[in-house]
């Protein structure tokens, strides 16, 4: 009888990647995934260290385990991802029925530590240096990019794909945990990336999201000693055919070159949608943040994005109650997101992580009811933007990558047998469209008449050739 493997997955795009290649990874071993732990006989929890809620989480995820683990000691319980690298052996002491940690650069590894585990050799740990535990080479030696052959059969929507085109970060902000988990900044060979970019398409992929934590930074170095930014890249992946759609995140504000913006006006492939985390609209809270630039010069970007490519939708990223954070430093942050009119922000909390340069220097000293405030105050903000916006969109007939089912049709019972039913997909910027059509249409293209919007959803009917807006010959 197969295996049977149980995967949960937090945390970010990189996450996602890492559990498609770890499962594919197993299933070449024979296993098979389940959605049951109780049914698996291999649990692995793909972990974010980002939030200390995330990590919390997790936690009590393992808890519930603990009585499972008790009545069948057989099973394998592993603890992959930031958290491993973050707290490697403290793992053992709170959940002390965790059988395997696996860091980020050494997922490669999973499946001779499930086989060690299983052949009685005891609990197994392998995770990467820390950043002051050697020399640079070393350290980043000991983060290694997991990149097998990709799996179509293991993503939740086969034609599109996540390629990782860097690993780590070198930005060191001074509240992210992430260089330290992740571990040095290295750019993935060009000449690898197009290699997977070209199976993937060759597998019917047809949209493409490079991944990296800064990943406008791209340097990478061919076979001939050439060196590639990530302009160099979307235009040789743009040569793919097959590939429909390029998109790519996250970028670090200041590595957004004109080079790049004219890459993204220019190549029709790629996506016009950057997300470029702002995290405040204060200079004093951005130095504190050591994020290395300024609120001007964000605001210069946002003009050469805006005169660089006309129509881009921008996406950013806020930190609120910081550690010092005053209300005047809050309302800026309003103020840069009412003038930037970002198609939508991620807004968090600021959560103290241990060992970063932030938990070192300075007090989280914003309560926690303020910081809720806040992230209240902006979210309210950014989601009246975000629908005035929207609401722009009614009239437009716009391309939409079909992506599945919508949530609600797929939690109606008789979603699986009805012809026509509720589809979810997005814009080339990144909008999300909801509209009636055929379950044949997911991963299709398809021409679509914007009749309503909420913030976050545009609600549109498919056009059809014959007779403009028209539903039910679809079938
Ligand atoms: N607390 C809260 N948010 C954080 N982020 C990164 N570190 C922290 C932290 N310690 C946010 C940043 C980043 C996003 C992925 O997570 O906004 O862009
Ligand atoms: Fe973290 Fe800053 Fe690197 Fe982004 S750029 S991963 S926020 S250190």
């Amino acid at each position: 009888m197969p295996k049977r493997l149980y995967i949960d997955t937090v945390g970010c795009q990189m996450n996602m990647l890492d559990s498609e290649l770890v499962v594919a990874s197993l299933r070449q071993q024979g296993y098979e995934l389940t959605t049951k732990p109780e049914e698996a006989d291999t649990l692995l929890f793909n972990t974010c260290s980002v939030r200390e809620q995330a990590e919390n989480k997790t936690y009590s995820h393992l808890g519930v385990l603990r009585d499972l683990k008790a009545s069948h000691p057989e099973k394998i319980i592993g603890v992959m991802g930031c958290m491993a690298q973050n707290h490697q052996k403290k793992i053992f002491q709170r959940a002390p029925y965790v059988d395997l940690v696996v860091g980020p650069g050494q997922l490669h590894q999973i499946p001779s530590l499930i086989d060690k585990v299983a052949a009685g050799e005891g609990r197994q740990i392998e995770v990467s240096l820390g950043r002051r535990d050697g020399s640079r080479v070393e350290i980043a030696r000991s983060h290694e990019s997991f990149d097998p052959l990709r799996d179509p059969e293991m993503r939740p929507t086969p034609f599109q794909a996540y390629v990782r085109i860097q690993i780590g970060c070198d930005k060191f902000c001074t509240y992210c945990i992430v260089p330290s988990v992740r571990g040095p900044e290295q750019g993935r060979r060009p000449e690898d990336i197009l290699a997977e970019t070209r199976h993937l398409a060759d597998q019917g992929t047809v949209e493409i999201t490079l991944v990296g934590q800064t990943v406008n930074s791209y340097r990478g170095q061919d076979a001939a000693g050439k060196s590639w930014n990530l302009a160099d890249l979307l235009a040789a992946i743009h040569e793919i055919d097959g590939i429909r759609r390029i998109k790519f995140v996250t970028n670090y504000p200041k590595d957004m070159t004109d080079e790049l913006l004219t890459a993204v006006r220019e190549l029709d492939k790629v996506s016009p949608y950057l997300h470029v985390p702002a995290q405040s609209g204060s200079n004093d809270m951005l130095k504190r943040m050591k994020r290395g630039y300024t609120v001007e010069q964000y605001r210069d970007m946002m003009r050469r994005i805006r005169e660089g490519v006309p129509g881009a939708a921008v996406s950013s990223d806020f930190i609120v109650g910081f550690c010092g954070e005053t209300e005047a430093e809050f309302q800026m942050t309003v103020d840069l997101v009412e003038e930037c009119r970002f198609k939508n922000s991620f807004i968090f909390k600021y959560s103290e992580r241990e060992g970063t340069r932030g938990a070192e220097l300075f007090l989280d000293d914003v309560p926690f009811t303020v910081k809720q405030e806040r992230n209240n105050t902006l979210l309210e903000i950014q989601n009246r933007i975000s629908l005035e916006d929207n609401q722009k969109q009614i009239g437009n007939t716009l391309n939409v990558l079909v992506e599945g089912i919508s949530k609600a049709a797929a939690k109606k019972e008789d979603a699986d047998d009805s012809p026509v039913v509720q589809l979810t997909g997005r814009t080339h910027c990144d909008r999300i469209v909801v509209f009636d059509g055929n379950r044949r249409q997911i991963g299709q293209i398809l021409p679509v008449a914007i009749y309503d919007s909420a913030s976050h959803t545009l609600f549109g009917e498919v056009i059809t050739e014959e007779c403009g807006s028209e539903l039910f010959m679809l079938s």
